[in-house]
């Protein structure tokens, strides 16, 4: 009898261990991963994560950048509609951020200088006569550490990057970390952590580039936005805010109803005119779930993103120009990308009404954000 039962307790073990094993490996199946070239002596991967839906992303850990975004348009037609390259040269090569996770400081830093505690530092001037996006050689250019994550309910990825004090200027030793999940909703979940162990300043964001016809196929301007936003900052010549915090109401920047991008963008307003565009910091109301949304009624496809973060830079693409070549040998050519730059204020160092971009030893920067991708019928 207690031989009996001995061995029925020995089967359901191995019932139980072979149900864990078959579903790591399983897991393993969703997230795959290649050679994708070394850069400074590190191993460079490209990383294609698969959910139940048979739906495709992929990420590389250069710039911990998303560089393939599959998902069907409303007749299940799967297409990639975000910008990529198809090899790490291209990836080298090409300055304009795409898909690329930026810091320390997403967004202009005037003349590239702020004081903290007492003490003025100095950036990188790479924009004109400003900083941009954490400086020449800002996080979105560095080969991140990867792990894929096992123990999740979806295929996710860890990127994880150490900038040492005063990199590109900054103060502070700080660890980044970003986990990307690619749920079976079509979710891209960013969830953020960044320690530091001096005060600091911090603006991490991802930089995609996205266009719901498929990346390449011409411009966006009949794309569709919402942005649950009632203010927006604007901007001097050189595109830093000028503290004022100024009410979307009867401006071509009150997108809290969806308009077409192309509608506005070419009045004779001075913002639009400035920017080349859209390319403005709008004040989130984060007042409902969703804080903005994209939706293209050629395709049906349509994306949502969800924020905590208390700002988002509408970007049109006024600055591409054809020249850049991507994945599939796809030309990006002016205005064919919109980026939602999910952030805190540009400037915000030198902005003593922003709310603060400090990071501190004692509070880590945690922060979430999702792209989720859908169909409207
Ligand atoms: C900025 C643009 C800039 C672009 C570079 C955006 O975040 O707002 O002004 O040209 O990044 O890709």
């Amino acid at each position: 009898m207690k031989n009996k039962s001995l061995f029925t307790l020995a089967i359901v073990i191995a019932i139980m261990a072979g149900m864990v094993a078959c579903k790591s490996s399983k897991k393993q199946e969703m997230v795959t991963s290649e050679a994708f070239g070394t850069f400074n002596g590190k191993e460079v991967f490209l990383y294609t994560l698969t959910n139940k839906k048979g739906d495709v992303i992929k990420l590389t850990n250069y710039g911990a950048s998303i560089a393939e975004v599959s998902v069907p348009d409303r007749n299940g037609v799967r297409g990639n509609v975000t910008f990529g390259y198809d090899n790490l040269a291209g990836y080298k090569s090409g300055d304009l951020y795409f898909g690329k996770i930026v810091g320390r400081f997403a967004n202009r830093i005037a003349k590239g200088k702020f004081t903290l505690d007492g003490i003025e530092y100095t950036l990188s001037l790479n924009n004109g006569a400003n900083s941009l996006h954490g400086g020449n050689t800002g996080w979105h250019s560095r080969v991140w550490d990867a792990q894929i994550l096992t123990k999740t309910d979806y295929p996710a990825i860890k990127f994880k990057y150490f900038s040492p004090d005063m990199e590109e200027g900054y103060p502070g030793n700080v660890t980044a970390e970003v986990v990307y999940t690619w749920t079976d909703d079509d979710e891209i979940i960013m969830d953020y952590k960044v320690t530091t162990d001096k005060n600091t300043v911090l603006n991490i964001t991802n930089h995609a580039y996205f266009n719901l016809h498929g990346a390449g196929t011409g411009d966006i301007l009949d794309h569709e936005v919402v942005i649950k936003a009632s203010a927006f900052t604007p901007v001097d010549s050189t595109l830093i805010p000028t503290g004022e915090i100024r009410p979307v109401e009867g401006t071509p920047f009150d997108f809290r109803s969806p308009h077409k991008i192309g509608e506005r963008i070419n009045n004779p307003d001075i913002q639009l005119v400035l920017g080349k565009g859209y390319d403005h910091n709008f004040v989130l109301d984060n007042a409902e779930e969703v804080d903005a949304s994209v939706y293209d009624p050629l395709t049906g496809r349509q994306l949502e993103v969800l924020t905590d973060q208390p700002g988002i830079q509408l970007y049109t693409g006024n600055f591409l120009d054809g020249t850049q070549k991507g994945r599939g040998g796809k030309i990006y050519v002016y205005r064919s990308g919109f980026c939602l730059e999910t952030q805190h204020y540009p400037d915000s160092p030198n902005q003593a009404t922003f709310p603060s971009t400090v990071l501190t030893p004692d509070e880590p920067f945690i922060s979430s954000t999702t792209y989720r991708f859908s169909v409207k019928k």
